[in-house]
């Protein structure tokens, strides 16, 4: 019989590709939720049954997860640094999505369940420097992490971590570092530092303008991992057995300057850089250290970020030079 998969969060850019590759594989039922209305999701499935609707209500969990085998959440309020230092109590209200999934995952007796956290969980005294040693699953605590959405991560990660000791539920956590691609959020407020950069550098490009705006030094610097690695990494992660918490990220660590320069090569368009040291920064050094997935269960990125960032600039030149700025893919 077809296992029956939920993923929670599939308006998203992450758990769109997730659903995306669920629904290509055509040996699984497709359950896909998200808070946001059905136009707005990034990628949408004719195949899947879609609820539109808010999954921190646990109601809505418990239609969600109804015959469900497994359970992939995705689901979170987040964006860039942008958004995740502007608003942390809207960030820590994600909390009660995985509260109320949980709770009707044993309700509904799901049988696996995956939670998506970040590398945001990461002590931030051991991300004081620009170039930093990776850091390693244990790097987490003592518990420092980033105001607002990284405590709603840690905690989230503990709340699992019982569900699985105290009810048996069979709980996989990830922690993922600065994901990137097609198909995701470049403009509005949410996106991310590589989606921002190439969206500055196309516009710059077209616009015949000499300079970009860059937020902090510079100098500061992050690992990125692209979309394809993600959900691979994160497949991999589910189908073993290890209830451990996993890195799933890049080791490949640049600093913005060095971004800037692969995305300008991409792009064969040299700016000047005007930098706004008042503008949310985060830490000042990140990157993932992969040792502990790689010894347990053999998994690694594949993809160099030139390589991604390729693909993720051609992508946005599409959406912000076709006219019609689509952000969202319907397949059936
Ligand atoms: N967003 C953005 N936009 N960041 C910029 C820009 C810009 O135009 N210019 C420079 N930056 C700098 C930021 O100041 C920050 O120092 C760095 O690029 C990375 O910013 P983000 O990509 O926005 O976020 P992050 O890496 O600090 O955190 C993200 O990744 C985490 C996982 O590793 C966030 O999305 C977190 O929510 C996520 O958990």
């Amino acid at each position: 019989m077809k296992k029956k998969i939920l993923i929670a969060g599939a308006g998203g850019f992450i758990g769109g590709h997730l659903a995306n590759y669920f629904n290509d594989s055509n040996n699984c039922e497709l359950i896909c939720a998200d808070i946001k209305p059905l136009d707005f999701w990034f990628q949408i499935f004719d195949q899947s049954k879609n609820y539109s609707f808010d999954l921190k209500d646990y109601n809505n969990c418990l239609k969600a997860t109804e015959g469900v085998d497994y359970v992939f959440n995705m689901a979170c309020n987040m964006g860039g640094m942008g958004f995740i230092e502007n608003n942390k109590a809207d960030c820590m209200i994600s909390v009660l999505i995985n509260a109320n999934l949980l709770r009707a995952s044993i309700q509904n007796k799901i049988k696996k369940y995956l939670f998506s956290s970040s590398a945001c969980v990461y002590n931030s005294q051991k991300q004081k420097k620009p170039f930093v040693t990776g850091l390693k699953e244990t790097d987490a605590y003592p518990a420092d992490p980033e105001d607002g959405y990284g405590w709603e991560k840690l905690f989230s990660e503990r709340m699992c971590r019982h569900f699985n000791e105290d009810y048996g539920l069979d709980v996989r956590v990830v922690r993922y570092h600065n994901v990137y691609g097609p198909l995701g959020t470049y403009d509005g407020g949410r996106e991310k530092a590589p989606a921002a950069l190439c969206r500055k550098i196309i516009k710059a490009k077209i616009s015949n303008q000499d300079q970009i705006d860059v937020w902090g030094d510079g100098e500061q610097t992050r690992s990125f991992m692209y979309i394809d690695d993600c959900i691979d990494g994160t497949l991999k992660v589910f189908e073993n057995n290890f209830t451990d918490i996993f890195n799933i990220g890049s080791e490949e660590q640049v600093s913005i300057n060095q971004m800037i320069n692969i995305i300008e090569n991409i792009s064969d368009y040299k700016v000047k850089k005007n930098y706004q040291l008042d503008k949310p920064k985060g830490v000042r050094g990140r990157s993932s250290d992969n040792s502990f997935i790689r010894k347990k269960i053999s998994w690694d990125t594949k993809i160099t970020l030139k390589q991604g960032l390729e693909k993720t600039y051609k992508w946005i030149y599409k959406q912000m030079t076709s006219g019609t700025n689509i952000n969202r893919f319907s397949k059936s």
